[in-house]
């Protein structure tokens, strides 16, 4: 049902206002009857963070931002859902409007500013599913007029700690003002080790989460290896690179759009989160693995991710412009390239373009 609403609705939704169209999709996912989905071709499954995911791509962090469709986005065929961001307390975020599309670039600006329902409300749903299979990534953030930032997060992730399947440390939304100075150094470090103290104190009720930080893409070289270097000494079980751009890459044709202030998704992220990725996989050196994000929204450019350096892929801006299909095209091509390159398993792959990446003019 939900695909054939795909199919025939989107190009309607697209006559309305953004966030408007975000939130009629949400509702008729809420109400709209799904099946399970399909099994996913045994070769696409990935054991990573102690999770045993049945294929390697991702609904992004900000579809689902109040937990009201994971299973709905799990029958849909995504090997797992990010929810989020979440932040302890409930709140509005910016004023609209607040939410732009770029159709001819394919992009997405938005400056939401971590709208959400706050830790309870988003505890409630995600308990009610408790015995539900699939992953449930929940993305935690701080609450914008928050005194002690780092406590936010650990405060989040104290509170959701039992339901969900990991966590991820988002530093990186451009629409918090001061957010993403969590990413230097000494404030990182401090962040690091709060977060991971309050999972260990969860471990013993609700188990022991994965964590992961999230990036931006718009860092100096300088930046990444501090962040790495503060990501392997404090034993992080992973990355996702990136978050939104708060740079306009050149040739956009979408010119008003792209003078609103925030966060650009879509194509014309891929080329800079693509680098930032396989920057991060030099670095990283295989001590813990990446979800790659940011501008996938085809085959093609969902295993240039994965040879970039993913293990795991997400997408969000891909599906308002391309729909389910691009789902069930990326697992083909997926699928595809394994049986090309006589691999067992798409972690072979990974990686395999990241020094050549690396090496190519900015
Ligand atoms: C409307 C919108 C809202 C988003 N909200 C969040 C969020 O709350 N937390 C977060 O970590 N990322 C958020 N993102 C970023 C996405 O998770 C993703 O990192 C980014 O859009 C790049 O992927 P894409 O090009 O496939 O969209 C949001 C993106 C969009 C378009």
């Amino acid at each position: 049902m939900i695909r054939i609403l795909d199919r025939l609705g989107r190009p309607l939704l697209r006559l309305i206002d953004a966030e408007a169209a975000h939130a009629l999709t949400i509702k008729a996912m809420r109400w709209a009857p799904t099946l399970p989905a399909r099994a996913d071709d045994r070769r696409l499954q990935v054991a990573a963070m102690g999770l045993r995911f049945p294929n390697p791509v991702g609904m992004a962090a900000g579809f689902d931002k109040n937990a009201r469709v994971p299973d709905a986005l799990l029958a849909l065929g995504f090997g797992f859902v990010e929810i989020g961001t979440v932040t302890p307390r409930p709140q509005s975020g910016n004023l609209p409007p607040r939410l732009f599309r770029m159709s001819r670039d394919r992009a997405v600006i938005n400056r939401l500013g971590f709208n959400n329902d706050g830790v309870a409300r988003v505890r409630e749903r995600l308990t009610a599913r408790a015995s539900a299979a699939g992953i449930i990534g929940v993305n935690v953030g701080a609450n914008k007029d928050a005194p002690d930032r780092a406590g936010d997060y650990a405060t989040a992730i104290a509170a959701l700690a039992e339901p969900a399947s990991y966590f991820t440390v988002n530093v990186s939304s451009p629409n918090t003002p001061g957010l993403r100075d969590l990413q230097h150094k000494a404030a990182l470090d401090d962040l690091l080790a709060r977060v991971i103290d309050a999972r260990d104190r969860a471990a013993a009720t609700a188990g022991r989460k994965p964590i992961l930080l999230k990036i931006a893409p718009d860092l100096a070289l300088a930046e990444l290896d501090d962040i790495v270097a503060v990501a392997r000494a404090r034993r992080i079980d992973g990355m996702i690179i990136s978050n939104t751009t708060v740079s306009r890459p050149g040739a956009l044709q979408d010119l008003i759009p792209a003078r609103e202030p925030g966060g650009l998704s879509g194509r014309p992220l891929f080329a800079l989160s693509t680098r930032m990725l396989a920057e991060t996989f030099v670095r990283v050196e295989r001590a813990f693995p990446l979800i790659g994000v940011g501008g996938i929204d085809s085959g093609t450019s969902a295993l240039a991710k994965v040879r970039a350096g993913a293990l795991l892929i997400q997408l969000y801006t891909g599906l308002i412009y391309c729909g389910l299909r691009v789902l069930d095209e990326i697992k083909r091509a997926l699928v595809r390239e394994l049986e090309v390159e006589g691999a067992g398993a798409l972690a072979d792959l990974v990686g395999r373009d990241a020094s050549a990446r690396t090496a190519e003019r900015w």
